[in-house]
């Protein structure tokens, strides 16, 4: 992720045209965000359907005629509002816990239309995909094969799986967020693969149905995709020379956003760009799944934050908003970038100054944006954009402060999807 710079006070609008200025006001869809604040209070997540909609609409293009399903990457996103919302429009789910799988069957998701990913299942999570009926189980390790395969045995199914191959590519992303290179945790060696998938044909609990990749997030460019097909095809035609038929090819998610001006493919053009690599190579038949999260919802969502307190300063002005470190996770995490702009337009006369913007939590690593150029008041209220993927499902509780309320415009109706958490929520399983 880049590094921090001064955001013009009239920055372009990642999350446009569902997000965009009208009459001096900020307004997702039809509806202005400022009123939603004082509708529901701060810190509010809110999401536009449009945008989500549109989104999904890319990679249906993309992807139109062919076998494919799109599992979306629950972990991006998981509120149960937006897995419907998705799994009506057609989305199959990625999942990556048992916590994961029951959001998608609350959401009312097709079990048959869910892929198990994760490193770590544990066999009573394997057991209850197993009972509902999942499509595959994306298995990381041996250990995990062999563990499968007595859960299935135990209760007398099959599990149909796919091996997740670490096909050792480059995705140049931020380290945390790389998963595909030798040295992270993820995935069976690609010079280990072939051996995996003959031990795997050896186990009567186990049934082979496909292969599964996927190198990373918030990936810009459409190479490390192709290099990781070519790698997977090469070993999809080894494994099938060995007789053991490959069904569906998973390439995972990873297709990134514009959040500081990054210019990632649009989903319709990188897959165009793998399937015409994937006709080429003569496999053009092939069932395909992919697993996409941040593509999908990250630009349709933005958090409303209020301006606490000011706090010009000899080395540093602090901006002091409602929002924090335990809501928008991910600058502090990843030094990431967002977007920050007023939900007003500031008057005229209004002095634009170089702000933090900072939260309450106490670590000096809860900043929300470094160096921001913005004409702000205490009272007023901020826009973190690009905020629809991995930041409510990744908040948490620390300082003991509630999550945030969730609300999904549509056009120009906007709906309570999540209550604000209340303060008895927080010690409610505690014994004293
Ligand atoms: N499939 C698997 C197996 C994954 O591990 C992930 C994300 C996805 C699909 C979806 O990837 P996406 O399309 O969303 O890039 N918290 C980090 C991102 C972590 C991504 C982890 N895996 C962030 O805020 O940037």
């Amino acid at each position: 992720m880049k590094p921090q710079t001064v955001d013009p006070p009239r920055a372009r609008l990642p999350g446009a045209p569902f997000l965009a200025w009208q009459g001096g006001e900020l307004q997702l869809e039809g509806v202005a965000l400022d009123q939603l604040a004082t509708t529901h209070g701060t810190p509010l997540f809110v999401y536009s359907r449009a945008a989500i909609l549109a989104a999904l609409a890319a990679y249906q293009r993309g992807l139109a005629g062919r076998d494919a399903l799109i599992c979306y990457a629950v972990k991006a996103n998981s509120s149960l509002a937006i897995l419907k919302l998705l799994g009506e429009a057609g989305c199959g789910f990625d999942i990556v816990s048992g916590g994961e799988l029951e959001r998608v069957l609350a959401a009312g998701g097709v079990a048959g239309k869910i892929v198990f990913s994760g490193i770590g299942k544990t066999p009573a999570e394997m057991r209850r995909a197993l009972e509902v009926g999942i499509r595959c189980f994306n298995v990381e390790s041996l250990a995990e094969l062999d563990q499968l395969d007595r859960v299935a045995r135990d209760c007398g199914r099959v599990a149909p799986i796919s091996i997740r191959v670490n096909p050792n590519v480059d995705a140049h992303t931020h380290p945390y967020i790389s998963t595909g290179l030798k040295g992270n945790k993820f995935g069976i060696a690609h010079d280990q693969a072939l051996q995996a998938y003959r031990h795997a044909r050896g186990l009567p609990g186990l049934r082979v149905t496909g292969i599964d990749c996927h190198i990373g997030s918030q990936i810009t460019e459409v190479g490390p995709y192709l290099e990781a097909m070519d790698r997977l095809l090469e070993l999809v035609e080894a494994i099938e020379a060995d007789g053991i038929p490959i069904h569906h090819i998973d390439f995972g998610g990873g297709l990134g956003i514009d959040y500081q001006g990054e210019s990632p493919p649009a989903a319709d053009a990188l897959w165009a760009a793998l399937l015409a690599r994937l006709d080429a190579r003569g496999h053009g038949q092939r069932a395909l799944v992919i697993e996409p999260g941040r593509s999908l919802v990250g630009n349709a969502g933005v958090c409303l934050t209020e301006v606490l307190y000011l706090k010009p300063g000899e080395q540093k002005n602090f901006c002091i908003v409602d929002a924090a470190m335990n809501d928008l996770p991910r600058p502090a995490l990843y030094q990431a970038w967002h977007a920050i702009v007023p939900l007003r337009e500031a008057a005229p006369q209004s002095a634009t100054l170089t702000w933090d913007v900072v939260g309450p939590v106490c670590e000096s690593g809860d900043w929300l944006g470094r160096d921001r150029a913005l004409a702000v008041r205490a009272g007023d209220r901020l826009a973190v954009l690009s905020a629809g993927a991995y930041c409510m499902s990744m908040a948490s509780n620390y300082n003991s402060r509630t999550r945030a309320a969730e609300v999904l415009v549509d056009g120009s109706q906007a709906r309570l999807i999540r209550r604000r958490e209340q303060l008895a929520d927080l010690w409610r399983d505690e014994l004293v």
